[in-house]
């Protein structure tokens, strides 16, 4: 049946990494960027005969991908390339990333199998509200839903009120959108007067940027829906690279069969050993159109042992990228560190942006958050003192704190933007 977690142990499935990279490694000296950067590394992939061997092979990053726009990281003629995404970065050309019809199989077939981890079953209404288009989100799910037996119902993000008219009307089991336009729907289902728990969604699967713990809780006891991480980038496949099971709700297991995690320290690029964080490191294992190798994906995270599917590791929820990392007079902080801050305080909403300025010479963070209710201007400033305190003593950093009404902040159809940096 697709989807199905393979059945393999540990030992097993060590064994077929050690195959896979070897092949992979293979393909990717195809690649004038790989031939080129092992040689002067003085490596040949042939010589590999143990998993460990991957630390001595060099890193790949975005500065890659970028310098070889569009299609020079492909290992396979352009013409064996069935389908392309990209992503934007923050700046110039966006990175390309193709697939050959095999790589679309293997990406329905994980996406597939994480949904059905995530507690979905063949049968089910799927509503896919993650973005159509050159993002890997709406096309990962969408084919991965189909895979699985689903009825895929392709909305795409945006047009909220519509949003939730098809839900009402065609009651999915599943929904599967960012956390944070999640959110936003639950916002308009409560203006439309529609009880979330009456709409018959039971498991919304999100990913594709950074949510933490309270914000799950948050989420759940909103809408009695049970909320699970998915994670991916399209460098290494799309969404799909590791889901959360469902039942156990403890972090994503990894689909080692195909993508080979590593965690290294992301100042001197070390490796570390499992359940030390440090930023997540992916070399694909059956890609055909675009291998990578060591690519560096700026995600910190910590390696787990695996528990409802054991022989897959697992990865904890990621707490940030390394580009998200706040400087704030010498004090490093994620914008998941004021998340969390900001879900202990009843009636503060999750809709927040972390805004950095540095009048006359020194950082200044402002945290901007909605009030879960309009307030008075003593009542929002009471609730705004009380988080500036914790983000204080929690986080060791001062904050101004501006308590704004519900719906103030710009909504994102897609990624949700946590930081304006005007310094
Ligand atoms: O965001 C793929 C995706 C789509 C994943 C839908 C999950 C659901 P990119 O646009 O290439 O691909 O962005 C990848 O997004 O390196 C992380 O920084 C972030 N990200 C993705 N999933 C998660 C998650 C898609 N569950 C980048 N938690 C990654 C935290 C996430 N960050």
């Amino acid at each position: 049946m697709s989807g199905e977690v393979p059945r393999l142990d540990r030992g097993e499935l060590e064994a077929l990494q050690l195959e896979r990279l070897r092949e992979s490694l293979q393909r990717a000296v195809r690649v004038p960027h790989y031939a080129a950067a092992f040689r002067e590394a003085g490596l040949d992939p042939g010589d590999v005969t143990s998993l460990a061997d991957l630390a001595r092979f060099p890193f790949t990053t975005k500065a890659d991908l970028r310098d070889n726009y569009p299609y020079g990281m492909f290992a396979v003629p352009r013409e064996e390339v069935a389908r392309v995404h990209a992503s934007s970065g923050t700046t110039g050309k966006p990175t390309v990333v193709g697939y050959t019809r095999e790589d679309l199989d293997t990406w329905a077939e994980v996406m597939a199998r994480s949904i059905r981890v995530a507690g979905g079953r063949p049968g089910d209404v799927v509503h896919v509200a993650y973005g159509y288009g050159l993002f890997t989100g709406g096309l990962g799910a969408h084919y991965g839903a189909e895979r699985l037996g689903c009825t895929v119902v392709p909305v795409s993000g945006g047009m909220t009120e519509r949003q939730v008219q098809l839900i009402v009307d065609f009651r999915p089991r599943v929904i599967m959108v960012t956390p944070s336009y999640f959110l936003a729907i639950l916002d308009e289902m409560e203006a439309q007067g529609v009880d979330p728990r009456d709409t018959g969604l039971e498991i919304g699967i999100f990913g594709a940027e950074p949510w933490t713990d309270e914000m799950r809780r948050a989420v759940e006891d909103r809408s009695g829906i049970r909320a699970v991480d998915i994670y991916g980038l399209s460098e290494v496949m799309g969404p799909g690279v590791s889901q959360e099971a469902g039942e156990t709700q403890d972090g994503l297991h990894i689909w080692e069969d195909h993508f080979l995690p590593e965690i290294v320290d992301p100042v001197t690029l070390e490796p570390l050993p499992d359940g030390e964080e440090g930023e997540l490191v992916f070399t694909s294992l059956s890609k055909q159109a675009m291998p990578v190798v060591r690519y560096r994906t700026r995600d910190l995270t910590t390696l787990l042992p695996g528990t409802a599917y054991p022989a897959f590791r697992r990865m904890a929820k990621v707490t940030g990228r390394t580009d998200d990392l706040m400087i704030v007079r010498g004090v490093n902080v994620y914008p998941s560190q004021v998340e969390e801050q900001i879900l202990t305080i009843e009636g503060l909403s999750p809709h927040y942006l972390c805004v950095l300025t540095r009048p006359g010479n020194l950082d200044e963070l402002t945290v901007r958050v909605e009030s879960a209710d309009h307030l008075t201007a003593e009542a929002g400033d009471a609730l705004g003192a009380r988080l500036a305190d914790r983000v204080k003593n929690r986080i060791g950093v001062s904050a101004r704190v501006e308590v704004v009404p519900p719906g103030a902040l710009e909504r994102s159809l897609g990624k949700a933007k946590r930081i304006s940096d005007q310094r």
